[in-house]
């Protein structure tokens, strides 16, 4: 990046004296805008392409036009482009650039443009292909999960609620359940890249040009669903920035939530799943050590996500109309955000076909805790006794098996009808951890059935998307 005070400013008819040095470099976003050229330089493309088409340009000029950006996008490719302070941003650059190379006509390009306009599209062409990552990204993960769901749809494990054992769950269950946190995630995404996808072009500096441009046309050269519709408003909101972010901090959060199960699931302790070597790592003192790190490091990564959202919120608020310095910086929390939850994503994609439940140690944590207590509350409702009755019966037979050592199944049929009478020998086969399963057999429920339905639904779902 260089930095030559000499170099004459775009806009600097005016001005009488140089920028002040400090000023120049405090006041510069070329340091992290420059991500934006192949998106400025297409949105140039479709704007010397509208001023070809309506007159303001000859076609020669477009021509010329064209192959300068062409070539500045393949020198910036081959990381042959120096990228100057003294020129502010990535449009002045990439614009004085056109002028070095083309002459007289690339001075021409910014006619009926602003950077205002400009930028504000430059970053909705280059969010809009952060989306489609990320969708995909989205996408690769729920079909891993469902994958996983499918394979464990009748793999018992205990369920909870305040991490206590609760009730028996499958495994493919408490997967899908992750699933549908990435299925709303990905409906919010889709929903944010409609507003995102519309076109500020022509806007111009705040009011529109005089120019009898044509911003029908430049939207849809860029792919636009439509132009915007007021151009105050087109060069100064980044509420579709703000929905980006949102949608992120809530992704983030469900990728937190997980973490965190994996986490706990990869201890000693819980000792609930295997993780391969590859996703964890070591620690330099304690040699029996593998740390969950990827997990970790995930749910710690919320943190910087979440920040970014409140830092635009914060940007945004109180500006007046229209476009404001402000905006500027709108970039850095912006990319930081989407470089974060592409790698998220990518490492939880890669991790989740990897995770191999210990089906045994599954089934043992199940089976303590009591977990079908509820199941034998309901057969004794089913027997003629109130729900209450039977939950304070259950609940005397669950104080019995804590201080004699036993599981419910693992008690006498004499020693359950001491707590009530109408207890028979059937009851042993609604104890079973498979019987509790089985039993909650409608959508949305655990029964394995219920689970490869609801994997059939999930994979349909995938499959609809682009
Ligand atoms: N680098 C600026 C930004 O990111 C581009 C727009 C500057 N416009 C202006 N009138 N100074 O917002």
């Amino acid at each position: 990046m260089s930095n030559s005070e000499s170099t004459i400013k775009p806009w600097g008819g005016r001005f009488s004296e140089p920028t002040d040095a400090f000023v120049e470099r405090f006041t510069a976003s070329v340091g992290f805008d420059y991500r934006l050229y192949h998106h400025d330089i297409n949105g140039s493309l479709a704007h010397a392409k509208m001023l070809a088409k309506v007159g303001v340009l000859t076609d020669a000029e477009f021509a010329a036009i064209q192959t300068g950006l062409e070539e500045i996008r393949a020198d910036i490719e081959a990381g042959k482009f120096e990228w100057s302070i003294a020129l502010e941003d990535v449009h002045m650059n990439i614009e004085a650039r056109l002028t070095d190379k083309i002459g007289i006509t690339g001075k021409k390009l910014h006619t009926g443009r602003s950077r205002n306009d400009q930028v504000a599209t430059d970053v909705r062409l280059y969010l809009r292909d952060e989306i489609d990552t990320i969708a995909r990204e989205i996408t690769r993960l729920q079909s891993g999960l469902i994958d996983l769901a499918e394979a464990h749809a009748d793999t018992i494990m205990p369920g909870f609620t305040h991490l206590q054992t609760a009730q028996p769950v499958t495994f493919g269950h408490h997967l899908l359940a992750w699933n549908e946190m990435l299925e709303r995630d990905f409906s919010r995404l889709l929903d944010c890249r409609k507003r995102a996808n519309q076109s500020p072009l022509g806007a111009a500096a705040l009011a529109g040009t005089t120019y009898p441009i044509d911003r029908h046309y430049t939207a849809e050269l860029l792919g636009f669903d439509k132009p915007t519709e007021n151009s105050l408003d087109s060069v100064s909101d980044r509420d579709f920035a703000i929905e980006f972010c949102s949608f992120a901090s809530l992704l983030m959060t469900h990728l937190s939530r997980f973490s965190e199960e994996l986490v706990l699931w990869t201890s000693a302790q819980f000792n609930f799943v295997f993780l391969p070597d590859r996703f964890c790592t070591g620690s330099s003192i304690m040699p029996q050590k593998k740390n969950p790190d990827v997990p970790e490091l995930i749910r710690g990564k919320v943190g910087r996500v979440n920040g970014h959202l409140i830092a635009l919120l914060t940007l945004m608020k109180g500006q007046p109309l229209a476009y404001n310095k402000d905006n500027q910086e709108d970039k850095e929390p912006l990319f930081d955000t989407i470089d974060t939850v592409k790698d998220c994503l990518k490492a939880y994609a890669d991790m989740v076909p990897a995770i191999q439940p210990k089906q045994d140690v599954l089934r043992e944590a199940a089976r303590r805790g009591f977990s079908t207590a509820t199941d034998l509350a309901d057969y004794l409702v089913r027997k003629g006794v109130a729900f209450r009755d039977a939950h304070e019966i259950v609940g005397k037979a669950v104080g019995f098996g804590v201080a004699s050592g036993k599981d419910l199944a693992e008690m006498t049929l004499a020693e359950l009808q001491k707590f009530g009478s109408v207890i028979e020998q059937d009851v042993f086969a609604v104890l079973t951890l498979e019987g509790s399963v089985a039993a909650r057999n409608h959508i949305g429920g655990t029964a394995p059935a219920q689970v490869k339905a609801a994997t059939v639904r999930a994979r349909q779902l995938l499959a609809t998307r682009k």
